[in-house]
């Protein structure tokens, strides 16, 4: 079994665990959860977002992130894998799904 580390998102509150090994963005959609991407391959900064806690670690030097970005804290979920815990500010993240229509109010009651 791979490591995996929870993950919270801000300002929504949402959070999945995503696996070691796996980027952030794959392991939110696994978990049912939409963050912003475009190309998913670090290049085009769509899914940019700001990590306010936590590290984690790509598997190349992605070119999508200057040097002084990535000390300011933004990743790339779509390319970088968690290394711990990690708290980030994703203020476009939806649930895939949209959630379930409420039930409807039982008809017939007397009144
Ligand atoms: S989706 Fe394009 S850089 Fe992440």
């Amino acid at each position: 079994m791979s490591k995996s580390f929870p993950v919270l998102l801000q300002p929504s509150g949402m959070r999945f665990d995503a696996p070691a090994g796996t980027s952030v963005l794959l392991a939110a959609q696994a978990a049912g959860i939409k963050l912003p991407s475009s190309c998913r391959n670090g290049t085009c900064r769509a899914c940019m977002c700001l990590m306010l806690d936590g590290s984690v670690v790509y598997g190349i030097e992605w070119p999508g992130l200057s040097r002084d970005e990535k000390e300011d804290g933004w990743i790339l979920p779509c390319v970088a894998q968690p290394a711990s815990a990690l708290e980030i500010q994703v203020p476009l993240a939806v649930p895939l799904e949209p959630a379930a229509p409420a039930p409807r109010p039982l008809t017939g009651a007397r009144r």
